[in-house]
């Protein structure tokens, strides 16, 4: 198949995985000047699923909270809005990943490890150099790879030809993805995210994780370079995908721009290897 194919047969699939419209309504809220906490903490709480998994992980090992929150307004005067906003949306990308009808042919565990285990080195990462929403950071990395679980579940047959390509040729996943079919999990992610009508950074993020790209004033390269970084770091770790097992290597502009050291990166992946079990358990994957 090739690039205009995967294109047209990317935009005419009607069953794309859709984000619950109430995802779209908080983001409309928060940028509405006269919309107030309780507003949105109550649009919220009308999704009882989406809610009860948010208000869990908010009283989970990984926010260390003193005491126990049991409402979404709670949580959001807890952690604030923006904290919250972000659970939402990784819980509901989360569930309309969940159910599958296709066999996976990867293992989904070995995924959801090494996108938590990306997640939390790029907020532990971003919190150590003191940038402002080490939230967003986990978010990004999260989602960095869901063009991954959409190759998978749309693009079956031609997931599989990529794996082999990757594998007889030996060479790396997205450049596999590239030569049979003209465009990667990146792109991937990126088209069907826009329709999602996440913050653009998201978005970003998926598209340019394994690009350099570097100055850009249209682009947060803050939060893709770290989200790279972490992504090699984690791959490096043993918290690869399942089906790259290669050894990677940092983009240099990346640790240049951001200006982060080794011993920053080693420090956050040493709590990454201890905690992401815990982790992986919390957020119910
Ligand atoms: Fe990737
Ligand atoms: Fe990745």
């Amino acid at each position: 198949m090739d690039k205009e194919t995967m294109l047209a047969k990317l935009d005419g699939i009607e069953n794309l995985p859709t984000l619950p419209v109430m995802v779209q309504q908080i983001q409309k809220l928060i940028n509405s000047p006269n919309s107030s906490m309780n507003q949105i903490g109550a649009l919220i709480s009308k999704d009882q699923a989406i809610a009860a998994r948010v208000v869990r992980l908010v009283n989970s090992a990984f926010y260390g909270l003193g005491r126990k929150v049991s409402s979404i307004p709670q949580a959001i005067v807890v952690l604030g809005l923006n904290t919250v906003k972000n659970l939402v949306t990784g819980v509901s990308v989360i569930r309309m990943f969940e159910t599958t009808d296709k066999a996976s042919i990867f293992n989904r565990d070995m995924f959801w490890l090494h996108s938590l285990g990306c997640a939390m080195g790029a907020r532990l990462i971003a919190k150590s150099m003191g940038r402002s929403e080490p939230e967003d950071y986990f978010l990004a990395g999260l989602l960095h790879d869901i063009g991954v679980l959409i190759l998978d579940q749309f693009f079956h047959d031609e997931f599989i030809s990529v794996l082999k390509h990757a594998n007889d040729a030996t060479i790396e996943y997205h450049t596999a993805e590239q030569k049979v079919l003209g465009l990667t999990h990146c792109e991937v992610g990126a088209i069907v995210a826009e329709k999602w009508k996440i913050p653009d950074f998201l978005i970003q993020t998926m598209r340019y994780h394994h690009t350099s790209i570097n100055e850009n004033p249209e682009i947060n390269c803050d939060i893709i370079n770290i989200v790279h970084i972490a992504d090699v770091a984690a791959t490096n770790t043993g918290l690869h995908m399942g089906f790259n097992e290669e050894k990677k290597n940092y983009f240099e502009y990346a640790l240049a721009a951001t200006g982060i050291k080794q011993s920053a990166i080693d420090d956050a992946f040493g709590v990454v290897e201890k905690e992401i079990k815990v982790l992986k358990a919390e957020w119910g994957l």
